[in-house]
This record gives C-alpha cells, sequence and structure tokens, in this order.
C-alpha cells in the first residue's frame, strides 16, 4: 500500500499541535482506506515544548515522528522534512499542512483523492468556488489577500491556478526530488510560490481542493508580513522577465533565420538545382533554406537563447547536441520541403498577391514556419535539445 505523510511544520506551536495530532488521528486517518498514513512534525527546536509534546504523542500513536533541526526558515523545514519522508519513512505522496488548524485536516482524503486521480500536486485554494479566507478578516487584510493572489496569477499569466501563495498541499514524491535542488535558495515562505511554479514550468499535473482557510485561534503567526511581500514582488517579477527573455532571444534568433532561409533557398532554386523541374526544384530549394537557417538557429539557441540551462556533463556535447539537433529538425525540413512542393505543384511556380506577382515558394514560407515550423521548434527546443538537465540528487 502507498504511503502518505502529512508533514506539519511548528515553531512554538504547542497548544496547537496538541490539539491537531488527535484530530488528524482519530478523525481523518480511519477515513482513508488506500494509504498507510503518517504524521511529521518538522520542528526547529521549539522552546515552548513543542517537541516534548510531539514525543509523547508518538508514545500513543505509532505513526508519527519528528524531524528537528535548526530554525531556518519554512522552506528549509519542509525541505529537511520532505527529504526525510522520502527517504526515511518511504513516503510516496507528501502533505504541507499548518499546525494552528487554519488547514481543516476533514481535507486530506480529498487531496487524496485527487492524487489517485492522476494528479502530481494538489493545491488547497481559498480564492475558488468552495473556498473563502476569514469572513472575519479585516476589509485590508482580505483585499491585501486576494489582490497578492491576482499579482501572482497575473503576472505569471496562469490564471488556471488560483492560490499560488497557500500552505495546505499534497504532492507526490517525484515532484519534490526533481525540484529539490533548485528550491534550496527559498527558505522562508517564498519556498510555497517557488515550488509550485517550478512544478508548474515542468509539465506536473496540477489540481485544486477548495478550502475555507480558518482563523488561527492560539499562537501567534510567524510570518514578517513585509519581507514576504517584498520576497513574493521581487520572485515573480525576476522569474518573469527571465521568462519573457527568453521568448525575445527566440523571436530575434528566428528572424535572423529566416533571413539566412530565403537567401539559402533562392540561391539553391537559382544556382543549385536549376534544371530540376519547378515544384520539385522550389521544394527542394525550401528544404535546403530551412536547412541552413537550422544550422544558423542552432548556433544563436546554443551559445545564446538557452546558454543558461545546465548539462549533466559540462563539455563535448556540441556534436552530439547538432546531431540530436538535425535530427529532431528533419521533420521542419520535410514540412517546409513538402509545403512548397505541393503549393508550387498546384498553383504554380508565382502567385498573384495584393497585385502583385511574387514566387510561390517565397509566399508559401510565411504560413509554413509561422503554423507549423515555429511551434514545433520551440517545443523541441524546450523539451529536448536544451531541456534543463538537473544533476541527480545522491
Ligand atoms: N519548523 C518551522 N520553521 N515551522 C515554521 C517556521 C519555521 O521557521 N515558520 C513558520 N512555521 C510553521 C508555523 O508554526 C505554522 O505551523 C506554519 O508554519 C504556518 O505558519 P503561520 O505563522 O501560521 O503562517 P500564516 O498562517 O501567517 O501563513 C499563511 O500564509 C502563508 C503564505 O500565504 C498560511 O496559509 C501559510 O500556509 C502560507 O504559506
Ligand atoms: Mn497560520
Amino acid at each position: 500500500m502507498s504511503k502518505a505523510v502529512v508533514i506539519i511544520p511548528t515553531y512554538k506551536e504547542r497548544e496547537n499541535i496538541e490539539r491537531i495530532i488527535p484530530i488528524i488521528e482519530e478523525d481523518v486517518f480511519p477515513q482513508v482506506k488506500n494509504y498507510q498514513m503518517f504524521i511529521l512534525v518538522a520542528d526547529d527546536n521549539s522552546p515552548d515544548g513543542t517537541p516534548e509534546a510531539v514525543e509523547a504523542f508518538a508514545k500513543k500513536y505509532k505513526n508519527i515522528e519528528i524531524s528537528s533541526g535548526e530554525k531556518k526558515g519554512l522552506g528549509a523545514a519542509y525541505i529537511r522534512a520532505m527529504t526525510f519522508a522520502i527517504e526515511e519513512m518511504g513516503a510516496d505522496v507528501v502533505f504541507e499542512m499548518d499546525a494552528d488548524l487554519q488547514h481543516d485536516p476533514a481535507k486530506i482524503p480529498d487531496f487524496l483523492e485527487k492524487i489517485d486521480e492522476g494528479c502530481d500536486m494538489v493545491i488547497g485554494t481559498r480564492y475558488s468556488d468552495g473556498g473563502s479566507i476569514p469572513a472575519k478578516w479585516p476589509l485590508h487584510r482580505k483585499a491585501f489577500s486576494v489582490v497578492a493572489n491576482l499579482f501572482v496569477r497575473t503576472v505569471f499569466m496562469r490564471f488556471y491556478i488560483h492560490d499560488w501563495t497557500g500552505g495546505y498541499r499534497a504532492l507526490k514524491k517525484e515532484v519534490f526530488l526533481k525540484e529539490k535542488h533548485e528550491l534550496t535558495k527559498f527558505s522562508g515562505y517564498i519556498f510555497q510560490i517557488s515550488f509550485l511554479h517550478k512544478a508548474v514550468r515542468d509539465g506536473f499535473k496540477i489540481g485544486e481542493v477548495p478550502f475555507h482557510f480558518g482563523e488561527r485561534s492560539l499562537g501567534d503567526s510567524k510570518i514578517a508580513p513585509i519581507g514576504y511581500i517584498m520576497q513574493v514582488i521581487t520572485f515573480v517579477i525576476t522569474t518573469r522577465i527571465t521568462e519573457l527573455q527568453r521568448v525575445i532571444k527566440f523571436l530575434i534568433v528566428g528572424g535572423t533565420g529566416f533571413i539566412v532561409q530565403l537567401v539559402f533557398q533562392e540561391f539553391a532554386a537559382n544556382v543549385l538545382f536549376v534544371s530540376v523541374i519547378a515544384s520539385l526544384r522550389d521544394g527542394l530549394s525550401a528544404g535546403f533554406g530551412a536547412e541552413a537557417a537550422i544550422l544558423c538557429n542552432f548556433m544563436f539557441n546554443n551559445f545564446w537563447t538557452f546558454s543558461d540551462t545546465k548539462h549533466i556533463k559540462q563539455n563535448s556535447h556540441f556534436m552530439h547536441k547538432l546531431i540530436k539537433f538535425n535530427l529532431a529538425t528533419l521533420l521542419s525540413v520535410f514540412i517546409q520541403f513538402l509545403s512548397v512542393y505541393l503549393f508550387v505543384h498546384f498553383l504554380g511556380e508565382d502567385v498573384m498577391l495584393f497585385g502583385m506577382s511574387l514566387k510561390t515558394r517565397i509566399v508559401v514560407l510565411f504560413p509554413t514556419i509561422i503554423l507549423l515550423v515555429i511551434p514545433l521548434n520551440y517545443f523541441i527546443y524546450n523539451r529536448i535539445i536544451w531541456k534543463t538537465h538537473h544533476l541527480k540528487d545522491k
């Protein structure tokens, strides 16, 4: 049976942990049939008796563990605890959940259901139908909470995720193992946004469970609002700029490639393949031009657009990549050959457009490249050639 570990980070939460553990153990875990359930408290040596309270529970319930460590922030505590849950406790799924009962433990089975439906990461959301923030919050706090999330959703242009900052989640171990090494620099609450952003970027399937975010009745919030807001703004904007830069570079490279393509195509049509019949000549010339453009794009993209991607082995990959690149883009050479061949075959060498007689082989390139080649190439570049490889954790 699969194992799921509910990780509860704590710093000075003795009263809360004493309330939440019996609720989870007595009311929630018995409802879960298809997972073996555990609790892991990630405590940073709280001086108020939190770890002692957890030790006492661990004697009563055999499925409770504690991971103690130095206080380095919420993100650092989660990274330490998730590593422990996966490596030492054999977790297949881990939960993130606050100790203060603002995250209703009764929702745990809903998260697991989403995982069983095929989601890799499930987000508890306060800002979609069925979710909410406390009605008693003063207006400015409500407004801030809603605006902050809307800001993140807008800047990221990913509206389908309704809650970027929350800390009630479940995820498969694969998601954590893949992103772990990139998360170490996000040691505070910013861990939440950055983790979700990377999971989305890497194509993990995200699900949502709406929930009512309760009020904290005991103890104090540990968040430092101003510092946190600054971190969120900085993170979201710098991340977005990096993503946009790549798109802009890609467009510049593409434009240059197009000119190279035209020059080589016309050279081929007028010199190399002059004696071949028109449709075949123009098709071959288009393929020839496409190959020249591909080589040009490869150089640019390798040394510029995607130069920041890390590779498992640093050197010696150039030829290997070039060959792989050519194989992957053969399809687009063929598409351009075929498209020009067919159009010239059926429409003739020249077409009338805007009252001018133009070479079919040139006109056809525009729709072909825009509709087929660019989307195909962008996909191949990102997913195959300059895929960001990560060093495997030992
Ligand atoms: N181990 C450890 N170390 N635990 C910590 C630390 C830390 O440095 N800082 C906070 N925690 C624990 C708290 O004890 C609590 O159980 C949980 O993390 C959440 O902290 P709160 O202090 O209750 O945060 P909040 O309710 O103000 O924050 C809300 O907003 C955040 C940002 O949107 C919650 O929804 C969080 O889940 C959310 O990430
Ligand atoms: Mn809280």
